[in-house]
């Protein structure tokens, strides 16, 4: 089992979108071991967004990102990171599917509503969820449909 981290971003909090992006993520069958719903500071979020420090939307993205409360997850299950990557669709939303989530909820790259780990790039599940989450704030349990869920 794997873990991944996932943010719905403040277009989706002030939106109202948190409950139906959770849902997804339970419907599917994975399972939630962290969650904290909370505003992030400017060097949080030039951390997380390092990568993209030299490209030209990075200040937008930092303003943005900082703008209003945010709600962060670590969702956990076979190949998480690939998984969630599929139901959050591509980085446009206008070249996102229906039935993704932001083919389903977004219209602007900009405001895309989610953010999920990078399965392209190995280690950023791990490292995002670090940058966000204690040790302890992550919840070892079994959901009762487990058994169901694998083979
Ligand atoms: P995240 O899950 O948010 O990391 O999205 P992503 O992995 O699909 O995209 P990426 O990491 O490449 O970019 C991070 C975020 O920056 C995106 O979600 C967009 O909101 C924003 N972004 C990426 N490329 C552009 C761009 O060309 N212009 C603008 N304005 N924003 C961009
Ligand atoms: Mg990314």
């Amino acid at each position: 089992r794997e873990r991944t981290f996932v943010m719905v971003k403040p277009d989706g909090v002030q939106r109202g979108l948190i409950g139906e992006i959770v849902s997804r993520f339970e419907d599917r069958g994975l399972k939630l071991v962290g969650g904290k719903f909370m505003r992030i500071d400017r060097d949080l979020a030039e951390e997380h967004y390092g990568e993209h420090a030299d490209k030209p939307f990075f200040e937008g993205l930092v303003e943005f990102i900082t703008s209003g409360p945010v709600f962060a997850m670590v969702w956990e299950g076979a190949d998480a990171t690939r998984q969630v990557r599929s139901m959050v669709g591509e980085t446009d939303p206008a070249e996102s599917p229906a039935g993704t989530i932001r083919g389903d909820l977004g219209l602007d790259l900009g405001r895309n509503v989610i953010h999920a780990s990078d399965h392209e790039d190995p280690g950023s599940n791990e490292r995002e969820i670090d940058l966000f989450f204690d040790d302890e704030e992550l919840i070892d349990y079994d959901r009762v449909d487990e058994g169901w869920l694998y083979e």
